[in-house]
């Protein structure tokens, strides 16, 4: 059984592209910067699509919080495909390897900033016309877990988290800006709708609910999952506890998140898969990325759409 918590670890250290790319880093791209009081927001300058342009999607905007990683990038070009002008807040600004030239990624506007900052994601939501609000922001490993330079590796996306990147504040304080900023924009654009807000969270978030759950994470955890999952449930609980009338909550909560075109990764999706099948209650069936981007996209759209989604759910959902 005390498996199970390193498994984890090192089943998210496998789901990640060659390391190889990790040691180039991420391709260097030039920004022009536009800084407002106490924000810095930059738009990728190669970037030519909905900028400052008037909205022609019905759809409107839909902000995209980390589109950058493994899990973001899918949610964007699922988003641009499905018709949503897309936004897509990170650090970096551009995704590691963004050579995508299909008419759908110019739908798509890249902007780097921080997430931790109070104002950034306000000022985006300025703009005006959006209709959604997707957090995929995350990192596997901090830095108080002593493994913080290992994350580069255990990212999907080769994302590297820097001074004060913690669980705390890379999840949890990011969405609370996100809501705080969804909140305030709400009030004054939601039309009688609640505005949806989709968080990525963890199926272990949901182990107190599964039998033989508690007694894993009390006693096999190691102490970085429960800060980790400490994160994911103060922001589901705040995300759910919200008014019902200015946010939608939707909370994705995947196991493992693959994809075939990382075949490393699929040991450790198989050892899941059965997990699952031989009847261990706290071990979900991983979901591929297409069908989680699929079912995030399709939550903001569908009006009904509100709660926690177990893979049950993201995989009815993205077909
Ligand atoms: N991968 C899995 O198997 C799995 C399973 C269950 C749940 N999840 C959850 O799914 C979410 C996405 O995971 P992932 O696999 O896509 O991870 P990832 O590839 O490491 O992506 C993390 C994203 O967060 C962004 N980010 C980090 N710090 C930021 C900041 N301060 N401001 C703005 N953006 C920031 C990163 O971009 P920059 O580096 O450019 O800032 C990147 O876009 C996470 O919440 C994770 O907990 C993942």
């Amino acid at each position: 059984m005390q498996v199970l918590g390193f498994l984890f670890a090192w089943l998210m250290v496998l789901n990640r592209p060659p390391l190889v790319a990790a040691f180039l880093g991420a391709s260097q791209t030039t920004f022009d910067v536009c800084r407002t009081e106490d924000t810095a927001v930059r738009m990728s300058s190669s970037d030519t699509s909905t900028g400052s342009s008037r909205v022609t999607s019905k759809k409107g905007r839909l902000l995209v919080l980390g589109g950058t990683g493994f899990l973001g990038q899918a949610v964007c070009k699922r988003a641009a495909l499905d018709g949503f002008l897309v936004t897509s807040l990170s650090r970096r600004g551009r995704p590691p390897s963004s050579g995508d030239q299909s008419p759908s990624s110019t739908n798509i506007k890249y902007l780097a900033g921080d997430a931790r900052e109070k104002s950034t994601i306000a000022e985006i939501l300025k703009e005006g016309s959006y209709t959604g609000i997707i957090h995929c922001v995350g990192l596997l490993l901090d830095e108080e877990s002593g493994l913080g330079q290992y994350n580069r590796f255990a990212s999907g996306s080769g994302s590297l988290p820097d001074s004060g990147s913690t669980y705390d504040t890379i999840t949890r304080l990011t969405a609370f800006n996100a809501m705080d900023a969804a909140i305030e924009y709400a009030k004054e654009n939601n039309n009688n709708e609640p505005f949806p807000f989709c968080f990525a969270s963890a199926a272990e978030a949901g182990w107190p609910d599964m039998p033989g759950g508690s007694f894993v994470e009390n006693n096999l955890a190691p102490d970085f999952l429960k800060r980790y999952l400490a994160a994911k449930r103060a922001v589901e609980e705040r995300l759910q506890s919200s008014s019902s009338e200015l946010l939608r909550p939707i909370i994705v909560r995947p196991s493992l998140i693959y994809t075939m075109d990382k075949p490393a990764s699929l040991p450790a999706v198989g050892a899941f898969f059965i997990g699952n099948k031989i009847g261990l209650p706290f071990v979900d069936q991983p979901v591929t990325v297409q069908s989680l981007a699929n079912a995030m996209v399709r939550s903001i759209a569908q009006k009904e759409t509100r709660g926690i989604l177990r893979f049950q759910e993201i995989n009815a959902m993205s077909e």
